[in-house]
């Protein structure tokens, strides 16, 4: 068992990494709220899971004293929406979840968010505690309390995570056995927020990730705990150190960091043509970063290689599978919500496991980006 203490001012929590500990949920949970007697908890549970770890989760809480209002959403980024969230605030109400409630989440990063927005809003905050059943949630959304939901753009596509608010979990359980019933590609997904992970603060996890991948994607469970813990305490370090995301260009720690990849990966995974799952647009935005970084001068070709075998061995794509204009994403980058006055900022690495803010990149260099995964 790891135990990871996400140390921040007013609401500090634990991650604990365990196998089959989800079957203490209930108990966590006391832990973190105290009294159990009368405390009604909306469930929020993947439709994917909720027959199996969903169902033992909310055993878990019955057994321990919380009664259980428990509804089930399908993972889909275009379920993660306003209308998902009335929906959950809706349940809230017909099932009287007071101020002495809770909001419990099962599943991965899409109910992670969904379910963390409902308890951010729902009579001005309830307490959130995460249950990740996928990789990418285990290492990255469930921790750090970035919650929220996608909203259509003029452009018909889905504009990423653009309404939610900060809203930190009173804890995380990640339970590596729920694992085992996630498809290889969904932990292919997880792998590409690890390769981030590595590329921001642990240049020698690139390595390990190489010589592992095929042990995680086959599922084994005891590698999949090590991998777990370890990009979890990347997270949880960054997180702890820049709690809302402020730290601007030039700062030692800042979350924005772990936008790494990101602004390029926004403006192509809800482009229906791409069929891209988060974790894959990810993998091709931090290939876009990397080039950006080759161009720049931060980086040469033995780290970019370093990086492109990385994420093959992780059965992750590097290129698009279409020839996008360039022109079509770079505008699509200006939705990104981590534009201010007009001004995009994209990461870039600048060495071996650390990267740095590029405030207004030029056009040059986020073209030389975009070509270097195949757009035209
Ligand atoms: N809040 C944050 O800090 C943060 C960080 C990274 C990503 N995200 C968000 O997370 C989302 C991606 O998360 P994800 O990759 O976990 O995707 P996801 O939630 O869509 O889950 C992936 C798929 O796996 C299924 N599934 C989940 N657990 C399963 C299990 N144990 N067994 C079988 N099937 C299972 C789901 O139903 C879904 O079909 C994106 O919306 C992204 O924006 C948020």
């Amino acid at each position: 068992m790891t135990t990871l203490h996400v140390p921040l001012d007013s609401h500090a929590y634990d991650v604990t990494i365990e196998a089959g500990a989800r079957t203490r949920t209930g108990a966590l949970l006391a832990r973190a709220l105290g009294e159990t007697a009368g405390r009604r908890i909306l469930l929020v549970a993947d439709a994917a899971v909720s027959e199996t770890h969903a169902e033992v989760v909310a055993a878990s809480l019955e057994a321990a004293g919380f009664e259980i209002a428990f509804v089930t959403v399908e993972a889909t980024e275009a379920n993660k929406s306003l209308e998902a969230f009335e929906a959950l605030l809706k349940a809230a109400a017909g099932q009287k979840i007071d101020r002495s409630g809770a909001v419990v989440s099962v599943g991965g990063g899409i109910i992670c968010d969904l379910a963390g927005y409902v308890a951010a809003s729902w009579l001005r905050g309830l307490p959130v505690f995460h249950v990740p059943t996928t990789l990418l949630a285990m290492v990255d959304a469930a921790i750090g309390g970035k919650t929220g939901v996608n909203l259509p753009l003029p452009d018909g596509a889905l504009g990423k995570n653009l309404v939610g608010a900060f809203w930190q979990p009173v804890g995380v359980l990640s339970d590596p056995e729920v694992l085992e019933t996630l498809p290889e590609r969904e932990r292919a997904c997880g792998l590409a927020e690890c390769v981030k992970h590595a590329l921001v603060a642990d240049w020698s996890l690139l390595e390990a990730l190489r010589a592992e991948a095929p042990d995680i994607l086959a599922g084994r469970l005891s590698t999949s705990m090590a991998l777990i813990a370890r990009c979890a305490s990347t997270k949880v370090a960054i997180v702890s150190g820049d709690e809302r995301e402020e730290a601007g260009p030039g700062a030692g720690v800042a979350r924005a960091f772990l936008n790494l990849g990101h602004t390029f990966a926004h403006a192509i995974e809800p482009l229906p043509e791409l069929e891209l799952k988060h974790g894959e647009a990810v993998a091709i935005g931090l290939m876009a970063a990397g080039a950006c970084a080759q161009t720049l001068g931060h980086w040469g070709g033995a780290e970019s290689e370093a990086l492109q075998s990385t994420l093959e061995a992780c059965a992750l794509p590097i290129t698009l599978s279409q020839p996008l204009k360039r022109g079509r994403l770079i505008d699509r980058m200006g939705w990104d919500k981590k534009v201010r006055q007009g001004t995009l900022t994209i990461v870039v690495p600048d060495g071996r496991g650390s990267v740095s803010m590029v405030p207004g990149p030029s056009l040059e260099l986020l073209e030389a980006g975009w070509a270097a995964v195949g757009a035209s």
